[in-house]
């Protein structure tokens, strides 16, 4: 239900869900992160389609939504991460309020990722998240979060 630009909805999610799969996202994942994704029961590589605009006939029908992005790949690319960053987010904070567990990790190679869950296409991936009930032995107590005044002001 998230809102993105024009309804553009440019991520593209690839859900890792067997061994084989997790075992591959893990390999192209950096520091402390691979063991974290080959425990998970699932895993989901948020991915972005630089091309997003040529689904905006159906995605966005009031207008011709489309034709403000034709020869403009680096607006794109900005639109992409933009929005595929706030789908990435609407999908961490919808499974926490149900009760699931997410670890988001920009800590990965992301030309092997590419390469790995995106080699037939020009998607590229944005984040990855493991999804599932972390293990309250190894994890962190909930960071502290600011209160308004912290980094808010009202002018
Ligand atoms: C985009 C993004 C990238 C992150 N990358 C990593 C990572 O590579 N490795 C890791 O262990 N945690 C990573 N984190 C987890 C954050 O450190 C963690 O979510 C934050 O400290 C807040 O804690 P919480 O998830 O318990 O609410 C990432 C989080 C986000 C949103």
């Amino acid at each position: 239900m998230g809102p993105t630009s024009a309804n553009q909805q440019p991520a593209r999610f690839v859900w890792c869900m067997s061994r084989e799969a997790k075992d591959t996202l893990a390999d192209c994942a950096t520091g402390a992160n691979p063991p974290k994704i080959k425990a998970a029961p699932a895993a989901v590589v948020i991915g972005m389609d630089p091309d997003f605009h040529e689904q905006l006939p159906w995605l966005f029908p009031h207008t011709d939504a489309r034709s403000w992005f034709e020869g403009d790949p680096e607006g794109r690319m900005d639109h992409a991460f933009r929005n595929s960053s706030l789908q990435g987010a609407y999908f961490l904070i919808a499974a926490r309020a149900i009760g699931l567990d997410t670890g988001p990790m920009s800590g990965f190679d992301h030309a092997k990722v590419n390469a790995a869950f995106f080699a037939d296409t020009n998607h590229k991936a944005n984040f990855i998240s493991t999804l599932g009930y972390g293990d309250e032995s190894t994890i962190f107590d909930r960071s502290p979060r600011p209160d308004f005044e912290t980094f808010n002001r009202i002018v």
